[in-house]
């Protein structure tokens, strides 16, 4: 057995072949190094060989605006620059060796034949490459996922408050459903930002965020939308039901002290609306529970109020 021969049936790829395929592989592969640092491949760039990762380690990176986003980490035995190779496009990624890497380079043509020819092969390719599209299926849930949560309250944010309107709105439209929408306000929280710090102060929204977890319906979804601002919205809700809701948390959230240990006695004002009784564009019923809120704010926080008796046209 030639070396590449021995090192070739140590591959997870390969390892299913015969000595004699190993044989002919082994006569048209070569063995290249690459330095810390290097780039193997280049996102762009035409795709003419794959590698098999002797020893080292490389990175997968997809270029971004701010930094470069690693999709996965290699190392001996792993292979790549498949995807070129099978798809006959540009790289779709960066692979960079972090250490010293030693690679058996194969060029397109003796892929491709190995393919067809040796079944296993292609069988083993098919695993790996399923086990990468899952790693990168939870790779994209996570980041949409910090795209649309609040890290401090991991309540969803504005973003997805915005677009979770619309679809209630439309689900109105179509069905003739309803909902209502609830927003909530701390009162006087940037005295507690001021007096307490801002460790404290979102110490206190964290909190104000379980409880609107821990006091909604599995249905609601509370979200925080702004600084120290919470909406709830609550699908199959009417007008009455919301405010018994929203009056309740106001309650809890009253008599609940706040873990920030000092006294604090912390209070939220909160107004509703429900769609379509109170509007039908998101705008409206967002503008007619804003009013509501303000309302409840200038009649002395810790309230709660609800749409003026005028009904929508
Ligand atoms: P290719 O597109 O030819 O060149 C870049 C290589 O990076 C690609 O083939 C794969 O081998 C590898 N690659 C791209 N995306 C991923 C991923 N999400 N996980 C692991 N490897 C990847």
């Amino acid at each position: 057995m030639s070396i590449t021969t021995d090192l070739l049936a140590h591959v997870p790829l390969l390892r299913e072949l015969a000595p004699a395929d190993l044989e002919r592989i082994a006569s048209v592969t070569r063995r290249q190094e690459f330095e810390p640092g290097e780039n193997i491949v280049e996102i762009g760039d035409p795709g003419r060989s794959l590698y098999l990762v002797l020893k080292g380690h490389v990175r997968v990176l997809y270029p971004a605006m701010s930094a470069d986003f690693e999709l996965a980490r290699l190392e001996g035995g792993d292979f790549f620059g498949e995807m070129a190779l099978l798809n006959g496009k540009p790289r779709s990624a960066t692979v960079r060796a972090v250490d010293r890497v030693e690679a058996l380079v194969l060029d397109k043509e003796e892929f491709r034949r190995i393919l067809i020819d040796t079944p296993q092969v292609a069988v083993e390719l098919l695993e790996a490459m399923s086990v990468r599209i899952r790693n990168a299926d939870e790779q994209i849930s996570t980041l949409s996922d910090k795209a649309v949560r609040d890290p401090l309250t991991g309540l969803l944010n504005r973003r997805a408050f915005d677009d979770r309107m619309g679809e209630e709105i439309e689900r109105v439209r179509r069905y003739g459903t309803h909902f209502s929408l609830i927003l909530a306000d701390l009162d006087g929280f940037n005295s507690v930002n001021d007096v307490l710090g801002h460790d404290a102060g979102d110490e206190v929204l964290a909190w104000v965020g379980r409880i609107l977890i821990e006091h909604t319906r599995a249905a609601d979804v509370p979200f925080r939308i702004g600084g120290e601002e919470f909406a709830i919205l609550c699908p199959s809700t009417d007008a009455p039901l919301a405010r018994t809701m929203v009056r309740r948390l106001v309650g809890v959230i009253a008599e609940a002290t706040p873990p920030v240990g000092h006294a604090l006695t912390l209070t939220m004002s909160g107004g509703y609306a429900e769609c379509p009784e109170h509007g039908r564009t998101v705008k409206e019923v967002y503008e007619v529970a804003e009013r509501a809120l303000r309302t409840a704010k200038a009649g002395g926080r810790n309230q709660v109020c609800g749409p003026e008796k005028t009904a929508h046209p």
